[in-house]
């Protein structure tokens, strides 16, 4: 069989790329990658490694994702994974390297700090990260410990889609449109307003392309990811109740996301910022909408996760005693998301609580007949 499986694996193309700019001035350190891409049957691998006149990495390579919208997407998503006490990266790598995901959404908080210590501490993070990063799509957004130096640590570290310096951007994968945001831009306004209102500008230009009947038709899952989030019912902190990014600033009101969400139909909401797990009911502006058949049939508005719960210094988060009527399950473990976009009308979500070895602790099915705008 092995001897069967030498002879089908045929390499397709080897192109060498002899330099990348690596966007600074550095005569020694000039980085440069090697790209093949090699086909077993019909899949094909990209195999690279990276390097410069330092030394060069050992061979890595990834799966080129399926052509089209029919494939079931599968992601793992988490925020707030630190350097130390990194609770739930053993049960990633592992999970990554089994050939469990197709992308994986860090949902801001990387390394506590990427600059600490001359940015060693970032570099470190990213060996970390290593397993998981290098064989899959890596995708991130900012959170509040990226800030440092106007986020370079984050901007140079991540090659996200797009021109935004990785901050905000778009991209789809299967039937899912994937929409990565940086809530802290409403938080360090001593970087200035004009990236807030790009991102503002550019997110209601990104959710009304999506959000076009052929769009939708051919791809009609929108989740939306961000750092801090919208609702949390967390004993510890004061950011749900401020509530910048959902409301708009203060005293102006302006540049709102919420009412982006309803009037664009965003499925799902993804933030993290609280080292604990929390799903909501289908949610607008403070009320629950539930409707009249079983709460994730075709929702009447939103629905929102927090998963911040990936282990850090700082330790997990706990909840006000009594939950909100929004709040339909919550966990202060350690742990992680899966997502599984089945197909069009189908979407599954379960919680990874590691320190119960991986048992699943929360599950749900998001059905939907018909994606669009919210009646609200
Ligand atoms: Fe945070």
């Amino acid at each position: 069989m092995k001897l069967l499986l030498f002879v089908l694996f045929i390499k397709v193309i080897s192109a060498d790329i002899p330099r990348v700019d690596p966007g600074y001035d550095c005569a020694y350190c000039q980085p440069e990658q090697y790209i093949e891409s090699q086909k077993i049957f019909f899949i094909e691998f990209l195999v690279y490694h990276v390097g410069s006149t330092y030394g060069w990495s050992e061979k890595f390579s990834f799966k080129t994702p399926p052509n089209g919208e029919n494939w079931i997407v599968r992601a793992a998503i988490y925020g707030d994974m630190g350097n130390k006490n990194a609770h739930s990266l053993s049960y990633l790598q592992d999970e990554a390297q089994r050939g469990h995901f197709d992308v994986v959404l860090h949902v801001g908080d990387f390394a506590y700090d990427m600059d600490t210590d001359d940015a060693r501490v970032g570099d470190e993070f990213m060996r970390q990260i290593q397993p998981l990063a290098a064989g899959l799509p890596y995708m991130t957004c900012p959170g509040n410990h990226e800030s440092k130096y106007n986020f370079s640590n984050y901007r140079n570290r991540f090659s996200m889609p797009g021109s935004h310096g990785s901050l905000f951007y778009s991209f789809d994968l299967g039937p899912v449109h994937f929409v990565s945001l940086s809530t802290e831009v409403y938080y360090f306004l001593q970087y200035g307003l004009k990236m807030l209102v790009n991102q503002y500008e550019w997110l209601r230009r990104d959710l009304a392309a999506a959000n076009t009947p052929e769009n939708r038709e051919k791809r009609p899952w929108i989740v939306l990811y961000g750092h801090r989030p919208m609702y949390c019912s967390n004993s510890d902190d004061i950011d749900c109740s401020v509530e910048y990014t959902r409301k708009g600033l203060p005293f102006l009101g302006m540049y709102s996301l919420e009412p982006l969400l309803r009037e664009f139909g965003v499925d799902l909401v993804v933030w993290a910022h609280e080292h604990s797990y929390e799903r909501t009911w289908p949610l607008y502006d403070g009320r629950v909408y539930n409707g009249t058949e079983e709460p994730y049939r075709n929702p009447g508005a939103p629905v929102h996760i927090v998963t911040g719960s990936a282990g850090c210094q700082e330790d997990t988060n706990k909840f006000i005693p009594h939950p909100p009527a929004w709040s339909a399950f919550r966990s202060s473990d350690y742990g992680y998301t899966r997502l599984a976009a089945h197909n069009r009308t189908h979407l599954y979500l379960e919680q990874v609580d590691v320190d119960l070895k991986g048992q699943v602790i929360d599950s749900l099915w998001i059905v939907k007949d018909k994606h669009a705008p919210y009646e609200i």
